[in-house]
């Protein structure tokens, strides 16, 4: 599934998967580039990772690629630039990213509206339990109008808790308040009190935020710091009425503890966008809850987002290779 573009080439270019193909256009209507490609869905095999990238100066990787010392070794000393398919970057092994002075380009950004408005849609589904009513009209469960029958909680006079108060976290803020919400509260390494401001958010400690909070929202970066973050402790201190979503990575969450706290009715529901592992096994525990939304990372997936992403990557590429700016480089 390798496709390759025969050039006489100075320098070339490794793409980890079939990207959308604005993106690669970018990459093969530069000249003097060769541009090779894992041309498939699916993700590359590690072995044909580590050859695809041997010799290469640029690699275009997707969240899904583990960069680590095996594949920079791989690539040898002539890879000068990594672009990643994303904001996150906790597939990259920084650390010794930085120590052999290859540059970082990601997706920040061009990505914050479509991820904000899937992490709305998912709290919407889990607190309005809109799969499982869904079923219930295929199944037919539904049998007439009922009074008690398939409510859950709404956002209106609601408390919402933010881990994370970034780009996204701020843009789903922004997306809810509208919905009538009272309080909003955050976390984070720091408060942050100009992109609090908008939304009168106030920050306090994660235990509190759990204690307080009718919606939990994560979209924090997966670190060292917020690995597991959300674990029985959390839980436990959330209300039995409230709703967890998750849409940062799924690393951040105990998912045996949250397991826990939705089939024991510590907590009300919860909506998922990302899992530990990606996918997710079919026979999960997590699957078998009522009251667990789960989606298979498609926070950034609109056509347009996809396609700006993979304009933006190769671009990020490009311009690490010649050596100048990117539009958007991480700093490291
Ligand atoms: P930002 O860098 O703008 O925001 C990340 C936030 O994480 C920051 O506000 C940071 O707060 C916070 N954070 C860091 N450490 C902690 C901590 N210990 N406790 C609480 N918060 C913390 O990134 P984006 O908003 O652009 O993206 C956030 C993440 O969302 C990405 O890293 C990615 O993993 C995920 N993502 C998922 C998508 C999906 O498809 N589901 C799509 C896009 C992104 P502070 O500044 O105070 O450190
Ligand atoms: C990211 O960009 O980090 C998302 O997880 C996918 O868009």
């Amino acid at each position: 599934a390798v496709a390759g573009r025969a050039v006489a080439a100075a320098m070339s270019v490794f793409v980890t998967r079939r990207i959308p193909a604005e993106g690669l256009r970018v990459l093969s209507q530069a000249s003097g580039y060769r541009v090779q490609q894992w041309d498939s869905e699916e993700p590359v095999p590690r072995a044909e990772l580590l050859a695809g990238v041997a010799g290469t100066h640029g690699l275009l990787c997707l969240l899904s690629d583990r960069i680590d010392c095996e594949v920079l070794d791989a690539a040898g000393p002539g890879l000068k630039v990594i672009s990643t398919l994303s904001v996150g970057f906790d597939h990259l092994a920084l650390d010794e990213i930085k120590k052999r002075g290859i540059r970082v380009g990601y997706t920040p950004d061009v990505l914050t509206d479509a991820t904000a408005e899937l992490s709305v849609a998912l709290l919407l589904s889990a607190c309005r339990r809109l799969p499982e009513a869904a079923e219930q009209v295929k199944s037919g469960g539904w049998t007439t109008w009922k009074p008690l029958w398939m409510c859950g909680y709404g956002l209106s006079d609601s408390t919402v808790g933010i881990i994370g108060l970034g780009r996204i976290g701020q843009a789903v803020a922004r997306r809810l308040k509208p919905f009538g919400v009272r309080k909003f509260l955050y976390t984070g390494s720091a408060p942050k009190p100009e992109s609090a401001a908008e939304f009168g958010a106030e920050f306090v400690p994660l235990t509190r935020l759990a204690e307080e909070s009718d919606f939990v929202v994560v979209t924090c970066a997966l670190t060292p710091a917020t690995q597991g973050m959300c674990n029985k402790d959390f839980f436990g201190r959330m209300k039995k009425t409230s709703v967890f979503v998750n849409t940062s990575r799924g690393a951040v969450v105990n998912q045996e503890d949250l397991y826990d706290a939705l089939a024991h009715g510590q907590i009300a529901a919860a909506g998922l966008d990302v899992t530990t592992p990606e996918p997710l096994p079919t026979d999960h525990p997590l699957l078998s809850l009522k009251n667990c939304v789960i989606l298979p990372h498609i926070g950034s997936a609109t056509y347009a987002t996809r396609s700006t992403m993979a304009v933006l990557a190769a671009n990020n590429l490009l311009a690490g290779l010649r050596g100048e700016p990117m539009p958007h480089e991480l700093k490291l």
